[in-house]
């Protein structure tokens, strides 16, 4: 597999039209329609788009992958409509009870012991014998689970490793030709992915940061992910623009796109107010914008480590790691 000119070649994916449709109703009964027949659909959530798959379809999952260029070894997670439909996945203690009453639907991910019989397919936990579960707050994509009446497996819709989408456009840049449909709903109102999390013997780790502000969950502000879980996500290199980034850059040189916040104008501010959630909002958006830039490096401002800073500060180390 290769990526080439912004787009992966791999002989797996068979090049194909991808349509952006309204995420109407109309739009919404066509991607109920593809997940059906075992294709992936790109959706819109609260916080970045999402590549959906039916989650009980080992074939279907492995399109998802394929298309992504993802590496099998990492698990996706499911979305589901709610309570009764997580029930039948997995284990539900009730400290994750608690959580997903104060906040579901909304960015919060709970990953728990598989249940058995789930129906779930090997492919989305990847060998692991727990699942991440979430319940998008999202009209669209809960229309859409509604609809198939399965729970839907769905990463990020990005080439693997690259930046997240949060707007229709996104997606084409990384997956065009290579999936059938985008339901387009304009950019995602929280711009960072779910916060995820583990219960174990009653108590919550924070496995990766995100929307939901780690103050919110009673963590510390720098609760470090833990090292021996496996999140993926967590892979060093990742959300990577082309370029090289350079982070805590309160001045860039001429030939760095300089993103900025607060204080540091940049050639664009991800908050000029120095706001937390407009910046989450806005990170992926820039940082594409950044990409398209033309010039080959990109230095980003300060961002404070409290509140949403912990999730865009993490994904702005990983945009900057070095690559493999
Ligand atoms: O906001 C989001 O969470 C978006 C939208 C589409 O829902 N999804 C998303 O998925 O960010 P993805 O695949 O890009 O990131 C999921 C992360 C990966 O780091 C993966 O390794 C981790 O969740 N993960 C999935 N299942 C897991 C499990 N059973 N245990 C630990 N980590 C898991
Ligand atoms: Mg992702």
């Amino acid at each position: 597999m290769a990526w080439i000119g912004g787009a992966y070649s791999d002989s797996r994916v068979s090049a194909q039209t991808t349509l952006v449709l309204p995420a109407d109703a109309d739009g919404v009964a066509r991607a109920v329609g593809l997940l059906r027949d075992g294709q992936p659909v790109a959706l819109p959530t609260e916080t970045v788009y999402g590549l959906a798959a039916d989650a009980t379809n080992g074939e279907a999952v492995a399109r998802v992958y394929a298309a992504k260029g993802r590496p099998s070894f990492n698990p996706l997670i499911v979305h589901v409509t709610g309570l009764t439909m997580v029930r039948d996945l997995v284990e539900v203690p009730p400290a994750a009870l608690d959580l997903m009453a104060r906040f579901w639907p909304g960015p919060l991910t709970i990953v728990l012991p598989l249940r058995e019989g789930a129906g779930v397919a090997g492919l989305v936990v990847a060998g692991l014998p727990t699942l991440a579960v979430r319940c998008p707050d999202h009209p669209t994509t809960q229309a859409v689970i509604e609809g198939l009446g399965r729970p839907v497996a769905a990463p990020s819709a990005n080439a693997s490793g690259r930046i997240s989408p949060t707007r229709a456009s996104h997606v084409l840049e990384s997956l065009s030709g290579r999936i059938p449909l985008i339901l387009d709903a304009g950019p995602t109102r929280a711009g960072v992915e779910s916060t995820i999390v583990a219960v174990e013997d009653g108590g919550v780790r924070l496995l990766r940061p995100g929307s939901v502000p780690p103050e919110a969950l009673n963590l510390a502000p720098d609760a470090a992910p833990a090292g021996r879980i496996v999140a993926p996500g967590q892979l060093a290199s990742h959300y990577a623009p082309a370029q090289p980034v350079r982070l805590e850059a309160v001045a860039a040189a001429p030939h760095e796109f300089h993103i900025g916040f607060g204080p540091v104008p940049g050639d664009r501010s991800l908050s000029p107010s120095g706001d937390l959630a407009e910046a989450a909002a806005n990170l992926f958006d820039i940082l594409y914008a950044a990409q398209a830039s033309g010039r080959p490096a990109i230095a980003v401002a300060p961002v404070p480590a409290h509140g949403l800073g912990a999730a865009i500060n993490d994904r702005l180390r990983r945009a900057a790691a070095p690559r493999e």
